[in-house]
């Protein structure tokens, strides 16, 4: 059974989008609702891990018994993030994190005075950083978002990130993905591509968690 399958375990689980500043009021952001995320810390909680969750701003009440950490920006999350990926033994980045952030932050709210051009630089690559920093026996999941492409895109991204495991969202189906409550997605190793069927967040996180748990397994067990 699944009851206890995650004890001993200590699971950093990244949601939700983040915020980037514009001016005292404005920012740059995506329609990350911290489901996933949520719904996946709240399983793992439930199958005895302890539960470290990172989120980005959400209207959710985080899952009891979790261990909660709000940031609001792209460098806040990858701060959270380096600063207690060492505790963790599972790292699961489910949040959405901005990939570009405006390059000034405009002291004052910004005046509508004619057409405008917004210049962004590229974020830190949180995912990047936690495979140079992490631990022998530390397993690291990362999700992808694609809307084309899908298997092709989300291999050569677990390659070149060098993670364990990616869950590729498809986030251009209707109703998946952002926001909803339903997800589908497939979970991909360097050796398989696992479809996940679209189902409910919290029954999808469980899923994930089996997998998870399956290549915890040493292989002589398998
Ligand atoms: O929150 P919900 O409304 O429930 O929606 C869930 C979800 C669709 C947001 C979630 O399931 C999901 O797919 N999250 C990842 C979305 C995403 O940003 O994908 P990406 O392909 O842009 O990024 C790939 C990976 O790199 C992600 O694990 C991301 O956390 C990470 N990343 C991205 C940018 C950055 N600067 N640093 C990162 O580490």
């Amino acid at each position: 059974g699944r009851s206890h399958d995650l004890a001993g375990e200590v699971v950093l689980v990244t949601a939700g989008g983040t915020r980037e500043a514009l001016d005292p009021v404005r920012f740059l952001g995506n329609r990350s609702s911290g489901k996933m995320g949520y719904a996946l810390a709240e399983a793992a909680q439930s199958r005895g891990a302890r539960v470290i969750l990172i989120s980005g701003p959400s209207a959710l009440y985080p899952p009891a018994h979790c261990e909660v950490v709000k940031v609001t920006t792209a460098e806040e999350m990858r701060g959270a993030v380096l600063d207690r990926m060492a505790e963790a033994t599972v790292v699961i980045k489910a949040a959405a994190v901005a990939d570009y952030r405006p390059s000034i932050v405009a002291g004052q709210k910004m005046k509508r005075t004619g057409p405008m051009t917004l210049e962004l630089l590229p974020t830190e690559d949180i995912l990047a950083e936690v495979v140079r920093q992490r631990r022998p026996g530390q397993l690291i999941v990362g999700f992808a978002a694609e809307t084309e492409n899908r298997l092709e895109n989300g291999r050569a991204k677990l390659l070149r990130k060098g993670v364990d495991a990616i869950v590729i969202n498809d986030v251009s189906r209707e109703g998946a993905g952002f926001d909803s409550d339903l997800n589908g997605a497939t979970f991909l190793t360097a050796t398989t591509a696992i479809d996940l069927p679209e189902m409910s967040k919290r029954k999808l996180a469980d899923r994930i968690l089996d997998e998870v748990v399956g290549l915890r397994r040493p292989q002589s067990l398998l």
